[in-house]
C-alpha cells in the first residue's frame, strides 16, 4: 500500500507521535481523521498542519468508550468515502509500584485497581474497540486491503512500576499477532511498533538529570525522533508481506 492511498484513523492524534503522524500523513496526500480526548490539541492539530496536501479531519472520541467508537469510526468512514487503515496510537501511563512499605510508617501500600484499570481501559481495550469496529468497517465496505498499526512498547517486556502498562503492552502484541492470522483472509495485515524513550510532551516535566540517567541505558544515548517511529510505520503499511509483527525502535534499550 502506498501512503498516499490511505484513509486512515489516528487515534490519540492531538499530541507527540500521534500529531506527528497526522501531519506527516497529510504531507504524503493521505486523508486523516485523528481522534483524541482532546480538543484542544485537536484544534492545535488543524492549525499546525496548514500545508498539507491531504486531507485532515479531527473527532474528538474517546477510545475506551465503545458506543462513541462505534459511532465514530462509522462517521470518519463517510468522511474519508472510506478507511483502510488505523494507526491505535492513543495511551496513557500511571506508573507505581504492585505494593510498597512506606519508609517512615512501615505500611504496605497497594497500586489501586482504578489505576491499573484506567491505564488497561486506555491501552488495551480502546485498541481492541477500535481494531473490530475498523476490521469490520472494511469487511462490511469491501474497503481492504487495509492495515492496522498498534503502538505498543519497550516496557511490553515487563518494567517494574508499570505492571498495568507492560501488561496493556504486552497484551497489544500478542493481540497483533492473533490479529493478523484471523484477518489475513479479509486482505487486513496488522503490524505493531514498540518504541523506546521518544521525544513527546509527556518527557517535558522530566528534570533534565532524570533524564540523562534514564538515557544511560540506552546504548545509542538520545531520545528517539516521532520521525524515526513514522518511518517503522511507513514500512509497515508498504511493504505488502508484512503482517503479525512487532518492530522494536528502541535505540537498543533493553528493560
Ligand atoms: N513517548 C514515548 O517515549 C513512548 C514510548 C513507547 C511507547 N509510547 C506509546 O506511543 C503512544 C503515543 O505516545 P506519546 O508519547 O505521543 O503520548 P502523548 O501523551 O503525547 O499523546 C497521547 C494522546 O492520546 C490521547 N488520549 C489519551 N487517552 C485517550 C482516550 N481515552 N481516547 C482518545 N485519545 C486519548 C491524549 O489526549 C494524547 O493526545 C502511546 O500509546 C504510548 O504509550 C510512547
Amino acid at each position: 500500500m502506498q501512503l498516499s492511498e490511505l484513509k486512515v484513523i489516528v487515534t490519540g492524534g492531538g499530541s507527540g507521535m500521534g500529531k506527528h503522524f497526522c501531519e506527516r500523513f497529510c504531507a504524503e496526500g493521505a486523508s486523516v481523521v485523528a481522534f483524541d480526548v482532546d480538543a484542544a490539541g485537536l484544534e492545535k492539530l488543524v492549525n499546525d498542519c496548514g500545508s498539507c496536501t491531504g486531507q485532515l479531519h479531527t473527532q474528538v472520541v474517546d477510545v475506551t468508550d465503545e458506543a462513541q467508537v462505534v459511532d465514530a469510526v462509522k462517521l470518519a468512514g463517510q468522511t474519508l468515502g472510506g478507511l483502510n487503515a488505523l494507526i491505535n496510537n492513543a495511551g496513557i501511563f500511571r506508573d507505581g509500584m504492585l505494593v510498597k512499605v512506606d519508609k517512615k510508617t512501615g505500611d504496605v501500600q497497594r497500586m489501586s485497581l482504578e489505576k491499573w484499570q484506567s491505564v488497561i481501559d486506555v491501552d488495551l481495550t480502546g485498541p481492541f474497540l477500535m481494531a473490530r469496529e475498523v476490521a469490520a468497517y472494511m469487511i462490511e465496505n469491501k474497503t481492504a486491503p487495509g492495515v492496522i498499526v498498534n503502538m505498543s512498547s519497550v516496557s511490553r517486556a515487563g518494567n517494574p512500576g508499570q505492571s498495568n502498562y507492560s501488561a496493556a503492552k504486552a497484551g497489544l502484541v500478542a493481540d497483533t499477532k492473533l490479529w493478523a492470522e484471523e484477518l489475513a483472509r479479509y486482505q487486513i495485515r496488522v503490524g505493531a511498533i514498540a518504541p523506546g524513550f521518544v521525544r513527546t510532551p509527556i518527557l517535558d516535566g522530566m528534570r533534565p538529570e532524570v533524564l540523562e540517567r534514564m538515557l544511560t541505558g540506552v546504548p545509542l544515548r538520545r531520545l528517539g525522533e516521532p520521525e524515526e517511529i513514522f518511518r517503522g510505520i511507513r514500512f509497515i503499511v508498504e511493504c505488502d508481506y508484512f503482517t503479525g509483527r512487532c518492530i522494536d525502535i528502541d535505540g537498543g534499550v533493553r528493560m
